[in-house]
């Protein structure tokens, strides 16, 4: 099994290039399913979850071919249904239901499994699909969704999920008339899935704030679309630069995506400077503790919260982590403690007490932000931090150990 080392490593200096986003890219190798033409895709970054999603693709009907960082995909769709093997993997590929209900007016897609961040449950995707008129039906372990034609209606989110946005929005792009989907997600990956969608001819507004309306055209072509920088990959650069005391040049971000995370990392005392290429991240010795509540875009993100409670683990004083968006997203809290953190947990809170240094243990990533931010903390602990389950993080980062290492950490790979 592969392991992750991060040995206490020097303060770290140099430049890092953030890849296309992650989030971004999912929505939108998923979208060019509604396509009539050739799309190409770039700033396709190189990580599991977007292998996950071409496999998906590939098997309902799609020609890919990927090379330096750009997708080409053709598409004349063959099979609604998408199995279990390729669903399982990964809970974004349910974001293929709306593009084949929209496409042949019928989706039979496995249910994604339960997953290690809480339930996460699809009610408001499907929710959103009937009430376009789909008729949805669950069984053996499948949702299945039949829709002659979709009718363009209101559709209100309980909450701005930022997946069930997506879906409807991609269901809604050839309905009939006018779909308006309120309190919508207000993501910058939103914003992105938008403008590729209106690029093939969709016809949609109001991407980035909590109001979208689609109105439905008859086809989309075909086009070329270079992804959003990855700002959740830059915020996890930028608070390894700040806890390990560096100087670090962070490149290819847009500053508006990561603004929660610069004021949260100003406020503890780190000097963050906007240049022409980027943003550069001046660490120091000793942090304030800071208090943190994650909250849908543009609050402070959820994929962010893991790795500043590493951070936080060893600033000066206490900071109350508040979790609204995930009901079970502190499994990193126990592998932290491993290495010395002082953290209570009280429902969707936790209460950090920070210590003086942490200490390098043998520890697991429980899911992708949570092994992001135990190779945070290994950077900073004492000897050596051994870090198990490391797929998890190879689903979300480009080359974590080359990036680290270039930039100064010790850190390497064992088979
Ligand atoms: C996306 C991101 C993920 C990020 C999350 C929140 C992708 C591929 N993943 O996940 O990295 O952490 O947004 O920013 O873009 N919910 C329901 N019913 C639903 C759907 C969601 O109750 O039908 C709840 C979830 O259980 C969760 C909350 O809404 O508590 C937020 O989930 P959502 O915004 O949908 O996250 P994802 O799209 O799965």
């Amino acid at each position: 099994m592969t392991k992750i080392i991060v040995e206490k490593s020097p303060a770290l200096k140099g430049t890092v290039k953030i890849s296309g986003a992650k989030n971004s890219v999912l929505p939108i190798i998923a979208a060019s399913l509604l396509s009539s033409g050739e799309v190409f895709i770039d700033d396709i970054p190189e990580l599991e979850d977007v292998n996950v999603i071409i496999e998906l693709i590939k098997y309902l009907g799609a020609e890919c071919t990927l090379k330096d960082g750009k997708l080409r995909i053709m598409v004349d769709i063959k099979d609604v249904e998408a199995p279990y093997d390729l669903v399982k993997k990964m809970r974004a590929s349910f974001l293929v239901m709306g593009p084949i209900l929209a496409k042949l007016g019928h989706a039979r897609i496995s249910m994604p499994g339960g997953c290690a961040i809480g339930t996460r449950p699809i009610d408001l995707h499907l929710k959103g699909f009937q009430t376009l008129g789909a008729n949805i039906n669950i069984g053996h372990g499948y949702v299945e969704a039949t829709a002659k034609k979709l009718i363009g209606k209101k559709v209100y989110l309980d909450f701005p999920s930022v997946g069930a946005t997506e879906n409807i929005m991609m269901a809604a792009v050839f309905a009939d008339g006018v779909t308006a989907i309120e309190n919508a997600a207000e993501e910058p990956e939103i914003v992105d899935l938008a403008n590729f969608l209106n690029k093939m001819g969709a016809n949609i507004k109001g991407a980035g704030t909590d109001t979208i309306r689609i109105e439905g055209v008859k086809e989309l072509k075909g086009t070329e679309h270079t992804v959003i920088p990855d700002r959740i990959e830059a915020g996890t650069y930028m608070v390894a630069a700040a806890m390990t005391g560096g100087n670090v040049l962070i490149e290819n971000v847009i500053i508006d995506h990561i603004k929660p995370v610069i004021a949260k990392l100003t406020e503890c005392g780190v000097v963050i400077t906007e240049e022409a290429n980027g943003i550069r991240v001046k660490g120091k010795k000793n942090y304030k503790a800071v208090d943190i509540k994650t909250l849908p875009y543009p609050g402070f993100p959820t994929d962010m919260q893991a790795q500043m409670m590493a951070m936080m683990s060893c600033a000066k004083g206490t900071s109350v982590i508040i979790e609204t968006v995930f009901e079970n997203r502190f499994m990193h809290v126990d592998e932290l403690k491993r290495m010395g953190a002082n953290i209570k947990i009280e429902g969707r809170s936790a209460v950090v007490t920070g210590i003086d240094h942490l200490s390098g243990a043998e520890v697991k990533a429980t899911d992708l932000r949570a092994g992001a931010a135990l190779v945070l903390a290994g950077l900073v602990a004492d000897g050596k931090t051994v870090i198990n389950d490391v797929h998890h993080i190879d689903r979300g980062y480009v080359k974590i150990e080359d990036r680290l290492s270039k930039l100064g950490a010790i850190i390497y790979r064992e088979e």
